[in-house]
């Protein structure tokens, strides 16, 4: 029997599982996106994508981990050998966010630092362009040397990335989650509950909750719903296979799905309140609308943040460390299931050591995004970002419901699974969100997504910088097919029957 390491508790897994959805994804991404795409009436398409899509793929990648144990390539290729590539595109596609996703995380160590001081000054845009990320001071394409102040705290994230990962899931993943994941609740909690006390944080909240229903109607407010919930829950980057892969033979699938789905769109809600609170606070400050303040992204939370808590009337510092500490907790245990989507996979298919898997994998990905810390940095991650993101994430979740509904026409018997270790009962509607919903919803994404990349180069970027992006995803799927050729160093159908009988 394989020996395969457990979580601890059913606790140790949700709390991983909601680690690894609650991300930057939750905090920088979901305000801006609801707010961009009707406000109010974004619920609409959010909350239909994620009891059409989000919860219903949760229960599928829980149910295939559980059931086959085994990383997303292993679990796929006991599913069928005609799976494992996908499995291998999905942890390779995880494997380019993890060269990205911890140069965020690092920025947000040095601005815990600068919170004490406020060291960002009263321009913060120019701070954070000129001063410190220095990006600024370089044209999209152009590497400029390495910022030895963004180097530095990314070399300390990766360094805890490797210790927890190091630890093993029991001792490292399920600890470090038990104990950022409360402290995060914690310190955003605060931060949000002084956010809506401020002055003018209604009109923050007006902005953000009143509804735009002109917009329900345009095809593009849905796609973006449709992301915004596969990033957010972590769905299709082979993370979740992963993880429910460690979980005990008898364990519920379907309930722990519905609150990881439940607890990460609770997060981003108040997420959101938390910012355009703050939002609304800065635009009464400095007398203009909410509109003029609105952000998202690196804008939102290194430029606007610090400009907002420069504002504070009082313990700005103290804001500062806790808001940059909660991103800092919110972006590691993402980054941990990130990685530890194709951690697991090396080590299923070339059977070696945990340790070794993590210093290949993980070591290739440190020094990759080195690349992210020069001062052409923020380019080549805005491009990589968007490419791997778009054709990496959304089509290999619409592969990946096409293949098991359709091709191997498995979900009857996954949902038979579901079923017999869970208190909540999978009915027809489970079926029919993954066979007919998904596959239209994500098959109009893709079709949208290429038409507007072709149609004018995304950010105003030359085809040739953007053909870096691009190779980026062509290679996660061609790398992905290649090494779902190459041979397993232990009998693949042999352990189909053993573990899944
Ligand atoms: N789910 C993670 C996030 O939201 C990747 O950032």
């Amino acid at each position: 029997m394989e020996n395969r390491e457990q979580w601890g508790s059913r606790a140790g897994f949700v709390l991983a599982a909601i680690g690894s959805a609650i991300g930057l994804g939750n905090i920088w991404r979901f305000p801006a996106v609801a707010y961009s795409n009707g406000g109010g009436s974004f619920f609409i398409p959010y909350l239909i994508a994620l009891l059409t899509a989000g919860i219903p793929l949760l229960i599928l990648e829980f149910t295939i981990g559980q059931k086959y144990r085994g990383s997303a390539p292993l679990s796929l290729g006991r599913i069928s050998k005609k799976g494992e590539w996908l499995g291998w595109w999905q942890v390779l596609v995880s494997f380019f966010i993890s060269t990205y996703y911890p140069i965020i995380v690092a920025w947000a160590l040095s601005y815990t630092i600068f919170s004490f001081k406020l060291s960002w000054g009263n321009d913060t845009g120019s701070f954070f362009a000129k001063d410190y990320a220095q990006f600024g001071l370089v044209a999209p394409g152009q590497m400029g040397g390495i910022v030895w102040q963004v180097f530095i705290p990314l070399v300390i994230v990766w360094a805890v990335v490797f210790i927890i990962l190091f630890k093993g899931v029991r001792k490292g993943i399920e600890k470090a989650n038990k104990f950022f994941i409360p402290m995060l609740v914690i310190l955003f909690t605060i931060i949000v509950i002084r956010a809506v006390t401020l002055d003018g944080a209604s009109a923050g909240l007006e902005a953000f909750f009143k509804p735009d229903w002109s917009k329900i109607m345009d095809g593009s407010v849905w796609v973006a719903a449709y992301s915004q919930i596969f990033f957010s829950l972590s769905i299709a980057f082979g993370i979740m296979i992963a993880y429910a892969s460690y979980l005990p033979r008898k364990s519920d699938i379907t309930n722990n799905a519905f609150i990881t789905g439940l607890s990460n769109s609770g997060f981003e809600l108040l997420a959101g309140i938390g910012v355009f609170a703050a939002l609304g606070f800065m635009a009464q400050a400095e007398g203009v609308s909410v509109d003029k303040v609105a952000a998202g992204g690196p804008n939102l939370v290194f430029v606007v943040l610090p400009k907002i808590i420069n504002t504070l009337p009082a313990f700005q510092g103290v804001f500062g460390v806790l808001f940059f500490l909660s991103i800092i907790f919110a972006g590691l245990t993402s980054l941990i299931s990130i990685v530890e989507a194709y951690v697991s996979a090396v080590q299923d298919k070339f059977n070696i050591s945990r340790k070794k898997a993590i210093g290949y994998g993980a070591g290739i990905s440190a020094i990759i995004s080195i690349v992210y810390a020069t001062k052409g940095g923020l380019y080549f991650l805005d491009n990589v970002d968007h490419f791997v993101n778009s054709y990496g994430i959304a089509l290999a979740g619409l592969i990946e419901v096409v293949l098991i509904a359709w091709v191997f026409k498995k979900l009857g018997d996954l949902q038979n699974h579901a079923n017999s270790m869970s208190d909540m009962r999978l009915g027809l509607w489970w079926k029919i969100c993954l066979s007919i919903i998904t596959p239209i919803v994500l098959g109009y994404m893709m079709i949208d997504s290429i038409i507007h990349d072709f149609k004018e180069p995304y950010s105003g970027y030359t085809w040739g910088f953007l053909s870096i992006g691009i190779a980026c995803a062509v290679i996660a799927l061609v790398a992905g097919i290649y090494l779902a050729a190459l041979k397993w160093k232990k009998n693949l159908s042999e352990e189909t029957q053993k573990e899944v009988s």
